[in-house]
């Protein structure tokens, strides 16, 4: 079972958080072995190699933090390392874990060699942080019976198992705990070539007819995350079923896609809202994030781990010291024109 956090989000066809329309779908099309998996080469590389290596030794694979945006398959890698250390999976989320008997009870029930996932680990309090290091470091669990002078400490021995963090922060990581991590991977966008192979697989295993075309226009609007990538291509088809003769094409893709208000570069409103205000509320910028948040009525969050790392890999947004700016890219793309007299960023949305 995933746990989803308590966080809403408005309900953007192009969010990259999970949500429960995406369960259906989710664990038919997700790749089990590193094989199958498309992109993130780097990170497959050197985890085949840790895995090669701990099978060989006969031991299980160190602790694995897996870092970047939401949405990238950082779930699915916990997947695939439990299946080829040949492994049992356990998943959680650090704000699921609230007390520290719940814990307590993860970490004594798992078996030797397991997988122990815990997503949103940024999310974890600093109490039950505690009762991890030794868990991850010697295998055992300290517990406290009893309170005042008479409190004493139990250690049980637990089985030799992977912790596999995944988190869209790693800077919120208390820096005791992100040492104990003996692997850390980042993820990164995927390209436009390897969405299009991911929405490919995808609709070959739904059966769904997809042309090569139309799985590059998909690809194209899915901000670089597989996971949105899947979601809209279910969408799509639904347009390609219903106004077409059921093949997903670039014609039948861009239509629908336009439908969803998802631009040729995967813009959704949100995208346009925020680099809006910065352009014609804060003359492009440099404006503070919280600031930018406020304007458009949005948690600073939402933009921080949705909205940015696309619009950076676009090259629409630099963020400096000072705070947000616009790049021309983002003036040409929006229609926008560059005014550098600084008096005039006044609002005129
Ligand atoms: N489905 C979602 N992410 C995937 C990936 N990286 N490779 C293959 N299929 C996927």
């Amino acid at each position: 079972m995933i746990e989803t956090g308590d966080m809403e989000f408005e309900s953007r066809a192009v969010a990259p958080e999970y949500t429960e329309a995406d369960n259906e779908t989710e664990f038919t099309l997700r790749p089990q072995t590193l094989q199958e998996y498309i992109g993130q080469d780097k990170v497959k590389e050197n985890l085949a190699i840790y895995i090669e290596a701990a099978k060989r030794r006969g031991e299980p694979l160190d602790h694995v933090l897996l870092y970047g945006p939401p949405g990238l398959g950082k779930t699915t890698l916990a997947g695939i390392i439990a299946h080829e250390m040949g492994a049992n999976l356990r998943i959680t989320t650090g704000p699921a874990i609230e007390k520290p008997g719940d814990l307590a009870a993860l970490l004594t029930n798992l078996s030797a060699n397991d997988v122990l996932f815990i997503d949103e680990i940024h999310r974890l309090s600093r109490a039950i942080e505690e009762i991890l290091y030794p868990a991850l470091e010697d295998n055992a669990l300290d517990i406290v019976i009893g309170k005042g002078p008479s409190a004493r400490s139990i250690r049980v021995d637990l089985e030799k198992f992977t912790l596999v963090g995944a988190t869209t922060r790693a800077g919120q990581l208390t820096s005791p705990l992100r040492d104990r991590f003996g692997i850390v991977q980042r993820l990164e966008l995927y390209t436009h070539e390897q969405l299009s192979d991911i929405i490919r697989r995808s609709s070959n295993i739904l059966g769904i007819p997809c042309t090569a075309d139309g799985a590059l226009e998909i690809a194209k609007r899915s901000r670089g995350t597989p996971r949105i990538a899947n979601r809209l291509l279910k969408r799509v088809r639904d347009f390609a079923e219903v106004m077409g003769n059921g093949e997903i094409t670039a014609d039948i893709a861009s239509i629908a896609l336009n439908r969803l208000e998802i631009d040729s570069l995967g813009l959704d409103s949100l995208d346009k809202r925020m680099l809006t205000m910065l352009i014609k509320g804060y003359n492009g910028g440099p404006a503070g994030l919280e600031t930018l948040a406020s304007a458009i009525g949005e948690e600073a969050v939402t933009l921080e781990d949705v909205c940015e790392p696309f619009l950076m890999q676009l090259g629409f947004l630099a963020r400096t010291p000072r705070g947000r700016v616009a790049t021309n890219l983002a003036y040409a793309h929006l229609g926008f024109t560059k005014n550098d007299d600084e008096d005039d960023g006044q609002l005129t949305l």
